[in-house]
């Protein structure tokens, strides 16, 4: 069973609710023309048609065109403009067409009702076929809403071998980069061609003297020990009849650059990168050409290109002295470059199982929009310092302009500014995002390639002349995601906390979910997005980018025995011999959990059992006969409880207030609650019952141990903290026993009181201390700790000025130093889920089933506030609620949309329904 929260104590609150419009209420659109019951429609010609149409179409999880995936019978979605009536069907047509299969055209019509995940209604794809789908309402006369997909090739369609330098390179680190070029002849007028891509590195592939696709850091991170994703790209405008030439630029990124913290560990997959790049291009006479990378027909070279030395975290050099003009074109001359240090050789073969080079699963990193300087000021060493107003994951491309041959010039990037106005670089660590460019005397635009950078301050010296704005782009990089979900209120404080979770967000997503993006570290930590994937997955289409990682848990888990601190796993440091911890191994269940409960696609699941499964197997062995998690740990750390707690000293994160085994059980009793849900929603009966039970025994466990006192004085916790009773609460630790529940929430809501609003919860209790307060009726004391701006607290942050959500409650300290703690990045999702409680609590929208087929309107109105929005785009449309205080203060207006296909349950109006349309509902202020 799901769950169903339509009875939860959600809507506690008491006012008083009046259905201001009964129609509205009975499921009526509040606009839109009625025509004979046909809602949305209009006469023409003697026939009624609708003005419902199709929106938009989508493909499995992505939204656009989509080349190159695993999927042969992908599954399509659809929105649609209005409301279709009962029996309304659409016409799916397609146009197929692949490298080697002709042209065919197939169309069906089905029920307008189901649009969300509907099977393939086709023969599956070949592979590398194409479809050109559109999809529009029978009787319509609008546009049809179209896109593209095309599947990937076949494991042993791939021919192709990783290639890169032949000649012997220093072990680590400053490794000049290679350029790998060949010419080919293309015998005919090229018609389609594509071009798959992949690399042990980093890559950038160009065509005759342009670069290809505007995708950054390819192939991205994955446990490359079993699979490398490989990017398809459709180049037939980008090829002519004749000699072509391919050229590709290579890194080091995640594949052999130094990875981690604690001086970092280099080669971790191997010493040596490549390139792998099979181009295929039908011609107009329907002969099909075949190009493949290679070390043996000995066209194939590489030479040392201008990058001089590149590390993701470090930054990279760059000698435009050695570029070699024309080198990814046509007709250039190899041998020029004889005896220097840009001579072209034989590549090389990369050894790699072809086998384990895999379609990518997710989409691309790539530009998504620019910050502008907000200030650019030279110092008296002619050292010019950017202020962007953002800090996030992003980039400066400069207009190298006036420089003589050898001139240098240095960019260097921070979050904050120290005391002294100089860039605080000491949080960094190794990771020092150092750029170097050293020009040839030719003006030139310049930006890094295999680098990425967190910051909003920047140092640019060596520059001649005046820097002014127009001299440079700022591009923010993330992985492209869809974004489903906005908030907005009457407070700009509270704006501001939204803004900088999803800013953090946002930084956080560079291929895989990472803690920082700034410093020597940037890893997979599997308790960040354990804590924060709700929240992630209300602010953005997530699906690909999680389900990817999660393939890597998967290969981890079965690597490494469990499930390892984070994925992909590097052995560092303290960290290198993985054990189970709570939190970041409940990971493998709360993801999936969270995807799910937002896009409602089983398929997720499916693919996340066995890792799911030998999770909770392998701590099932650990648990005490009561079902307590308190075994003790080989490593060092033990338990990471409520991780960063405000009362744990700088140097120490670990010294939480909050005992660690109730962290500890209390997660893992959620993971088997949301595990035997798992099951039953994949029908796996018996697991569902075993999890069930397993879960009522650490439930039963967790409360002989941790329940010290429940008498009429009152509830007290082995631990008596906020932490302690929040997780109880929202994890639904005490349920069954109401009397439990309302003294947990009382004595949460004296311990705020008690704290004069100030938050005590670390990276572990902060998601859930707001939904418990509200869950048992304590709005106010949510209120008061949620919009407090003392140290520590959320609002703290914004009042200082973060621009992203900070690792510390206090990485900036009140007197505006920054925190001692060798740990402490500005740019941390964690403590940003709070957002989650933003969009359900004060916006008042909750999904209650799966995929959002029902969801809640709920809002908590108080802090002051007199309006607040939000707005989710779920499986099936828009879902929103506005609303506002009316002019007297008598009552509240709320306006909700309701998308077609689900069904929104007002609890404060006795739990009435809400179907497909807009609606206008008054709530009564006691
Ligand atoms: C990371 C965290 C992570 C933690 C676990 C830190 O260094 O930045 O976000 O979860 O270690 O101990």
């Amino acid at each position: 069973m799901v769950p169903n929260k339509e009875n939860s104590t959600m809507n506690s609150h008491n006012d008083e609710v009046v259905d201001t419009k009964n129609d509205y209420l009975s499921g009526e659109r509040v606009s839109g023309a009625q025509v004979n019951g046909v809602r949305g429609a209009h006469y023409c010609g003697g026939e009624y048609v609708s003005d419902v149409r199709v929106s938009a179409v989508r493909v499995e999880h992505y939204s656009g065109d989509v080349l190159g995936i695993a999927h042969t019978s992908p599954r399509l979605s659809w929105d649609y403009e209005g409301i279709p009536t009962q029996g309304d069907r659409v016409l799916v047509s397609v146009v197929r067409e692949g490298v080697e299969v002709a042209r065919t055209q197939d169309s069906v019509e089905l029920p307008a009702q189901s649009h969300v995940l509907v099977d393939w209604p086709f023969d599956p794809l070949a592979p590398r076929e194409e479809a050109r789908l559109s999809v529009q309402l029978v009787g319509s006369d609008a546009q049809p809403a179209a896109v593209r997909v095309e599947s990937s090739m076949a494991a042993w369609e791939l021919n192709a071998d990783f290639v890169g330098p032949a000649w012997s390179e220093p072990e680590t680190d400053h490794r000049h980069l290679p350029l790998v070029r060949t010419e080919i002849n293309v015998s005919g007028k090229p018609v389609r061609a594509r071009l798959y891509l992949s690399a042990l590195g980093l890559v950038e592939a160009h065509i005759n003297g342009h670069t290809v696709g505007e995708d950054v850091l390819n192939p991205g991170w994955t446990v490359y020990r079993d699979r490398v994703e490989q990017w398809a790209y459709d180049v037939t405008d980008m090829l002519h009849e004749g000699t072509n030439a391919l050229g590709f630029l290579l890194g080091d990124g995640w594949w052999r650059g130094r990875l981690g913290f604690d001086g970092g560990i280099p080669n971790v997959y191997g010493d040596r990168i490549g390139v792998q790049a099979q181009l295929e291009v039908r011609l107009d006479n329907g002969q099909v050409l075949k190009f493949y990378s290679n070390a043996w027909d000995e066209t194939w070279h590489a030479a040392r290109g201008p990058i001089v030395r590149s590390d993701l975290y470090e930054g990279e050099t760059y000698d435009a002295r050695l570029e070699q003009k024309g080198w990814d074109e046509p007709g250039f001359d190899e041998t020029t470059t004889q005896g220097t240090i840009g001579q072209w050789d034989p590549v090389a073969e990369v050894v790699y199982d072809q086998y384990k080079v895999k379609p990518a699963s997710k989409e691309a990193v790539r530009a998504q929009g620019e910050n502008r300087p907000v200030s650019i000021s030279k110092q008296a060493d002619g050292t010019y310092l950017l202020d962007f107003g953002q800090n996030c994951s992003q980039l400066i491309n400069l207009h190298m302009k006036g420089l003589k041959t050898g001139d240098v010039v240095e960019l260097r990037h921070a979050e904050v500014l120290d005391s002294d106005g100089s860039l605080a670089t000491r949080t960094l660590r190794r990771g020092q995002q150092h750029n170097t460019y050293i020009s040839n005397g030719q003006d030139a635009w310049w930006q890094p390639r295999f680098v990425m950078h967190g910051f909003r301050y920047a140092t640019i010296s060596g520059y001649p002349g005046e820097l002014t704005a127009d001299n440079l782009v700022c591009s923010v990089y993330h992985t492209t995601m869809r974004r489903t979900g906005w908030f907005n209120s009457s407070n700009t404080l509270l704006n501001r906390l939204h803004s900088n979770a999803l800013w953090s967000m946002k930084s956080n997503f560079v291929s895989l979910p990472t803690d920082c993006p700034q410093r020597d570290e940037r890893m997979g930590w599997t308790g960040d997005i354990d804590l924060f994937a709700p929240t992630a997955s209300y602010l953005y289409d997530v699906h690909n980018i999680l389900g990817s990682w999660l393939t890597d848990v998967r290969s981890e888990q079965l690597n490494c025995g469990t499930v390892p601190f984070f994925v992909p796993f590097v052995p560092l440091g303290v960290w290198a011999k993985p054990e189970a911890i709570a939190i970041w191994g409940d990971a493998v269940v709360a993801v999936p959990w969270a995807i799910y409960m937002d896009d409602g696609d089983t398929q997720l699941l499916e693919q996340s059992w066995d890792l799911i499964h030998d999770w909770i197997a392998e701590v099932e062995g650990y648990l005490s006969p009561d079902g307590v998690w308190d075994r003790k740990l080989r490593y060092p750390l033990g338990q990471l409880g409520d991780w960063l707690d405000p009362s744990a000293p700088p140097e120490d994160p670990t010294q939480a207030i909050t005992q660690k085994e109730l962290v500890a059980t209390a997660f893992f009793a959620r993971s088997c609650k949301q595990a035997s849900y798992i099951a039953a929603a994949l029908g796996k009966g018996e697991e569902e019952e075993h999890y069930a039970s397993l879960y009522e025994r650490i439930r039963t466990g967790y409360i002989a141990r941790f329940v010290q006192r429940n008498d009429h004085t009152g509830l007290r916790m082995t631990s008596d903290t906020q932490c302690a009773y929040a997780l109880s609460i929202a994890f639904g630790l005490f349920e069954g026993s109401e009397r439990l529940v309302a003294a947990a929430g009382e004595r949460l809501a004296n311990l705020v009181r008690e704290s004069g609003g100030k938050v005590s919860t670390g990276f572990a209790g902060t998601p859930y201390v707001l939904p418990a307060l509200s869950a048992t009726g304590h709005i106010q004391e949510a209120y008061s700790l949620l919009l407090s701006t003392q140290c520590p607290s959320w609002l703290y942050q914004v009042a200082m000025g973060a621009t992203t959500t900070w690792e510390r409650w206090d990485s900036l300290l009140p007197d505006g130093s920054i925190n001692p703690g060798g740990m402490t990045s500005f740019n941390h999702y964690a403590l940003g889920s709070v957002a989650q409680w933003l969009h359900t609590g004060i916006g008042g929208l909750e999904s209650l089933e799966p995929g959002w087929k029902r969801f809640a309107v709920n809002p908590f109105v108080g802090g002051g506030l007199d309006h607040a929005s939000t707005a989710h785009i779920t499986p099936f449309g828009q879902a929103r609620v506005d609303w506002k205080i009316n002019d007297d203060g008598s009552a509240v207006d709320v306006h909700v949309e309701v998308p077609y296909g689900s069904t929104a349950v007002v609890p404060a109006l006795d739990g009435k329904e809400l179907t497909a349309g807009e609606h206008n509902i008054k709530i009564k202020l006691s």
